[in-house]
């Protein structure tokens, strides 16, 4: 079904794993097209509740875009080229289903821009992030700039923008941006633990949860007004009734997704 990714789904989560170990699992356009295919999946298939982004091999998660089809690219090209990558990373963003990175090794440059898009990340002791673009002449384009300020402060993000620096796992949970640091034999099963927990949760609170925080980091949109919006709307599901119900009752609520 995929040219570049690995899927398999255990209890109702999706393991996307990102499969060009030989190039570091560079984002190159085939990548970025099944990525876009998989979040049609994800959206599509009741089956999945959650899903985790990983890369193949024990050294990289993904070591950036693929560098060998710069220098074919004029100054549209790479706008084009850009806003493709934002629009699909804007996706994994705004997925109503849990989408976390599960990052094994080097994410830099695109691959850190991927982590970043899913909604939290976990990472293994060799893992390492940087946004190494200014080596190249270049400026992260598929939301880097953005997102690395939203998720780790100003002053820390363009330090690490403008100098092209790495950071280890530690130094990432220190700066917020990972929020679990574990071995890299350990990775996965301890994604797939947290995704457990949040899987069991009422799926539209999960999904309103994701929008709600989105809302901070969109100017045309009024959080508070989104979050009294969203409240109301699960005062409107059986699974606020059934959850409600469950804790009076002393029982554990069963969720249904409506
Ligand atoms: N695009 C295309 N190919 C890449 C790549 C990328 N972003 N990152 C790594 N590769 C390829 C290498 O060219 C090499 O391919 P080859 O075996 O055909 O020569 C292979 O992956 C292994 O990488 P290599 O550089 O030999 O591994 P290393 O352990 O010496 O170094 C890195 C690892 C991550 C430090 C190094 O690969 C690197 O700096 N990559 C580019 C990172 C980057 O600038 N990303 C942002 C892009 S905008």
């Amino acid at each position: 079904m995929y040219k570049t990714l690995l899927t398999s789904i255990e209890n109702n989560v999706l393991t996307i794993t990102i499969n060009r170990p030989d190039k570091l699992n560079a984002l190159n356009t085939e990548v970025f097209s099944d990525l876009n295919n998989s979040l049609e999946e994800i959206e599509n298939n009741t089956e999945i509740r959650s899903a985790i982004i990983t890369g193949a091999g024990t050294k990289a998660f993904v070591a950036g875009a693929d560098i060998t089809e710069f220098s074919r690219l004029n100054k549209e090209d790479a706008m084009a080229m850009s806003k493709r990558g934002q629009d699909i990373f804007l996706k994994i963003e705004r997925c109503n289903k849990p989408i976390i990175a599960a990052v094994n090794g080097f994410a830099l440059g695109g691959g850190c821009e991927l982590s970043m898009a899913c909604h939290f990340r976990i990472a293994s002791e060799n893992a390492k992030f940087g946004q190494p673009e200014v080596n190249l002449g270049l400026i992260p384009g598929y939301g880097g700039t953005q997102r690395l300020v939203q998720l780790i402060g100003k002053g820390r993000a363009l330090e690490l923008l403008m100098s092209g620096n790495m950071i280890d796992a530690h130094e990432a949970k220190q700066f917020g941006l990972v929020n679990h640091v574990t071995s890299a034999d350990n990775l996965l099963e301890q994604a797939k633990l947290i995704l457990s927990v949040i899987n069991s949760k009422a799926p539209l609170a999960v999904a309103a949860c994701i929008k709600a925080a989105n809302a901070v980091y969109d100017e045309k949109i009024d959080g508070f007004d989104l979050e009294i919006k969203e409240f109301g709307n699960c005062f409107a599901t059986e699974d606020m009734k059934e959850g409600v119900s469950a804790f009076l009752e002393k029982r554990k609520a069963i969720f249904k997704g409506n």
